[in-house]
């Protein structure tokens, strides 16, 4: 891999605490993880992102930090965590780590400082307002379960500003303390050898808040500073931002400093994330196609992350209320499925009726589009979710390993886990786990590895250009293709139910000797690209030919 080795990486998300628990005391751990590197590594993942691992009360899955120099104990110790970076480089595994900076949680030292004094060197490092201000109710992330963005502190006898939930009060950008310290924290972990950060809520982090003013203005100049930094603590580190806001906006993110991304390196494509969802839902690809017709030229280094799911709920907001009902239709149509109406709370499996090959084309179609891909744990074996337990909670249940008890999670007893362990049903462990499919040359996994191996045969997916190819093509059908140095590939997904053929036939003059690389069946030997043969729901991925020298 080369320098920009995120362009063509796979990254893999998971939760340390949900994840695999080595001590018996129903709570995943680092040394668990560290067992389970092999697994990943056999996957083909190349990145691994860990939500939070500091300190912390744990009201928000560890969003609410309260030390970031350190591992939460109940995952380990910072010297688990050194081994771990270690035990994945031996593997070529980089491990990136999320930057909760935004906020703090209200037990964090700093915040139980500040509000103690007017005086307390902490004071400014968060929002304070003496009197209540007018927008107050306005700006909730979480509406539904939060009720206002400013609230009363009475030890502090101010009024303090909180994007998120009451007990994350947020940091004060504009004390040059703060930014200092944001950047000790990144150093820190850096030295220790993490490859970047996944940085959270960063629309929130750069908001120099005004009391009464709902749209505060923003302070990109310190996503430049920090990208400085970080460059030049560690040359090829990588910044991969949550940044869901209006796609025109988008680019201010990415930075473009003589052509070249000065900003982030990374965002998640929450835009593209709507319109598959759609696309899934209508079994129609228009909205893709806008999509790649859509997408403004990223300046150099930039690079947008794809995913189907994440550990959140399934954001709806950017689509029009038709769209957002047809979505609902399709994949959340029960209130319980559904997150104060804002979104939708479940996993991929389910929500394609744990149909194989609705599964395969979502998962060969994300992995296809432009973009590194994002995978959540358990998805590669096609877990599903908990509706009985509240909030997204559902969607974070621990990872399925075996038919043992607990699903091989743990050995604690039931009341001790984490979080419960989906036992009954369809996606209970003794269905869906990963022993059954690793045995099974067919399963959902052995697919996962086959896919993901043909990926990184085919750089010219993550680091190329993708585009819509304009081909006679049946409704519900997809064909795009990804150009770069390496050569090009051609891919058909049909998404729709119906067995179609595209005419791929002026094409030709391209090809040199065109082979699948990746299809839902055997279509046979391709020959000459004419009327190429696509079965309801499936896919073709097409190597067209390769680039001069490889
Ligand atoms: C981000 C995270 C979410 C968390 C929130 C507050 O949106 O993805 O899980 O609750 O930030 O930190």
């Amino acid at each position: 891999m080369g320098d920009r080795w995120y362009s063509e990486a796979v990254v893999y998300c998971l939760d340390v605490d949900t994840y695999v628990d080595s001590d018996g005391d129903g709570i995943g751990d680092l040394r668990g993880l560290i067992g389970r590197l092999d697994y990943l590594a056999r996957l083909g993942v190349t990145c691994i992102w860990l939500n939070p691992i500091h300190p912390s009360p744990n009201k928000d899955d560890g969003y609410d930090a309260t030390d970031f120099y350190a591992v939460d104990p109940r995952l380990g110790t910072l010297g688990d965590f050194a081994e771990l970076l270690h035990q994945a480089q031996n593997r070529g595994i980089r491990v990136i780590i999320d930057l909760v900076v935004n906020h703090t949680s209200d037990q964090h030292p700093w915040f139980q400082s500040a509000r103690s004094s007017p005086d307390s060197p902490y004071r400014d490092w968060y929002v304070w307002s003496d009197t209540e201000p007018d927008d107050r109710h306005q700006g909730m992330v979480f509406p539904g379960e939060q009720h206002e963005t400013w609230s009363y502190d009475r030890t502090a006898k101010a009024w303090y500003y909180h994007r998120f939930y009451r007990f994350q009060p947020d940091l004060n950008i504009d004390n040059p303390k703060v930014r200092e310290e944001i950047k000790k924290i990144t150093s820190f972990w850096l030295q220790l050898g993490v490859a970047g950060f996944r940085m959270d809520a960063v629309p929130f982090i750069i908001e120099q808040t005004e009391p009464g003013n709902p749209n505060s203005p923003k302070d990109f100049e310190f996503l430049t500073e920090l990208r400085q930094h970080v460059q030049w603590r560690r040359g090829d580190a990588v910044l991969l931002a949550e940044a869901n806001v209006e796609p025109d906006q988008l680019s201010v993110y990415f930075g473009d400093g003589g052509g070249s991304s000065n900003r982030i390196h990374m965002l998640f494509d929450f835009m593209l994330n709507g319109r598959l969802m759609l696309a899934l839902a209508r079994e129609d690809p228009e909205t893709i196609i806008d999509a790649l017709r859509d997408t403004p030229k990223l300046p150099m280094g930039a690079q947008w992350a794809t995913f189907l799911r994440n550990h959140d709920e399934i954001d709806l907001s950017r689509l029009t209320a038709d769209q957002r009902n047809d979505v609902l239709a399709a994949f959340g149509p029960t209130e319980e499925m559904q997150l104060y109406g804002r979104g939708i709370r479940r996993r991929l499996a389910p929500m394609l009726g744990n149909d194989r090959r609705r599964l395969e084309l979502a998962y060969a179609l994300q992995f296809s589009l432009r973009g590194t891909p994002v995978l959540r744990y358990g998805e590669e074996i096609g877990m599903g979710e908990d509706l009985s337990l509240p909030g997204r909670e559902a969607i974070r249940t621990p990872m399925q390993w075996s038919f043992k008890p607990n699903a091989g999670f743990s050995t604690a007893e039931e009341e001790k886990l984490v979080r419960p362990v989906i036992d009954k049903g369809e996606f209970g462990y003794q269905k869906v786990n990963v022993t059954a499919q690793r045995s099974d040359p067919r399963s959902l996994l052995a697919w996962f590895e086959r896919m993901i191996r043909t990926l990184r045969e085919a750089p010219e997916i993550g680091s190329g250009s993708t585009s819509h190819i304009d081909v006679p093509a049946p409704a519900g059908v997809l064909a795009h293709r990804a150009d770069g140095p390496t050569g090009t590939m051609v891919f058909l997904h049909n998404l729709g139910t119906d067995d179609v053929e595209v005419d791929l036939s002026t094409l030709e003059a391209e090809a040199d000797l065109p082979i699948d690389v990746l299809s839902d069946r055997g279509y046979g030997e391709l020959g000459k690209l004419g009327a190429i043969k696509l079965s309801g729901h499936g896919y073709r991925w097409i190597r067209l030919c390769r680039g001069q020298g490889f």
